[in-house]
C-alpha cells in the first residue's frame, strides 16, 4: 500500500489512511503496531483514521475503553511529536458504545490531543433488520445502519460541545443522508455502501443536491 501511496496523486485530493491493528497480533502489542504502521503512512497521508471499532476483528472495539484508548493515542500523540508534522489524526467510533463508553472515549481523544472522530463504523446491532441474513456475523453497513450512526453523531456533537471535528458516517445512500448527518453536527461525510449500490456517481448526485 505504501509503495502505491508514493506515486503522484492529483492535485487537491485529500488522502486519509485507515489504520487498524492486525487480526493475529495480540491486544497487548497493538499500541506498539498502530505506532509502526503511524510511521510508515504518516510521511504519505493527508490524515490518519485510527481503527478501533470495526467488529470484524475481534477484540479490536475493547480498545475503546478508557484506559486502553489513553495507551493507544498517547502512543500514537508521541509518535506523532517525533515525527514533527502535525498530522491529524482521527478515531474511528463504533456505533454501538454505550453513553458510559462513549464518554470515556471521548475523555481519551481529547485529553490526548486527536483532532477528531469518525462516527460511526459498521454495527453488531440487527434490530430493524428483517433479511433472512441477519444471523449473520460481522460488521452491518448502508441503510439499516444510518439512525444509530447520526444518533452517536449528535451525541458526540452534544458532549463535547460541538468541539470536536467530527465525520459523519453510516448509511449515507443520497443528500438527506448527508444533510442529517451535517445537522447532527458533523463537518464532513464519508460514504462506503452507497458505492456499492449506486457507484461513484453517486458522490456528485449528493453534492449537487445538498
Ligand atoms: C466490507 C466493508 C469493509 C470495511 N472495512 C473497514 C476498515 O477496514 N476499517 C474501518 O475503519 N472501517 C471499515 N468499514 C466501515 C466503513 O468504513 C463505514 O464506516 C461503515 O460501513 C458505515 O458506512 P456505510 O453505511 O456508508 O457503509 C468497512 C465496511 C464494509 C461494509
Amino acid at each position: 500500500m505504501a509503495k502505491q501511496l508514493r506515486k503522484p496523486r492529483p492535485t487537491g485530493l485529500v488522502l486519509g489512511v485507515n489504520l487498524g491493528k492486525s487480526r493475529t497480533t495480540p491486544l497487548e502489542s497493538a499500541a506498539e503496531e498502530y505506532a509502526e504502521l503511524f510511521r510508515w503512512f504518516a510521511p504519505l497521508a493527508d490524515y490518519l483514521a485510527i481503527n478501533v471499532s470495526s467488529p470484524n476483528t475481534i477484540g479490536l472495539r475493547s480498545l475503546q475503553a478508557r484506559q486502553e484508548l489513553e495507551v493507544l493515542l498517547g502512543e500514537l500523540a508521541r509518535q506523532r511529536r517525533e515525527f514533527g508534522r502535525i498530522v491529524p489524526i482521527l478515531v474511528k467510533l463504533s456505533p454501538d458504545l454505550t453513553d458510559a463508553e462513549l464518554e470515556g472515549a471521548l475523555d481519551a481523544i481529547l485529553s490526548s490531543g486527536m483532532d477528531g472522530v469518525i462516527a460511526t463504523n459498521t454495527s453488531v446491532e440487527r434490530s430493524g433488520v428483517r433479511s433472512t441474513l441477519a444471523a449473520e456475523s460481522g460488521g452491518l453497513s448502508g441503510a439499516p445502519l444510518r439512525l444509530r450512526s447520526t444518533n452517536l453523531v449528535r451525541r458526540i456533537h452534544q458532549l463535547t460541545n460541538g468541539s470536536l471535528p467530527i465525520v459523519g458516517v453510516g448509511g449515507v445512500m443520497d443528500a438527506s443522508d448527508a444533510r442529517e448527518k451535517l445537522e447532527a453536527g458533523a463537518c464532513l461525510v464519508q460514504i462506503y455502501t452507497a458505492l456499492v449500490y449506486h457507484g461513484p456517481a453517486v458522490v456528485q448526485r449528493i453534492l449537487r443536491e445538498l
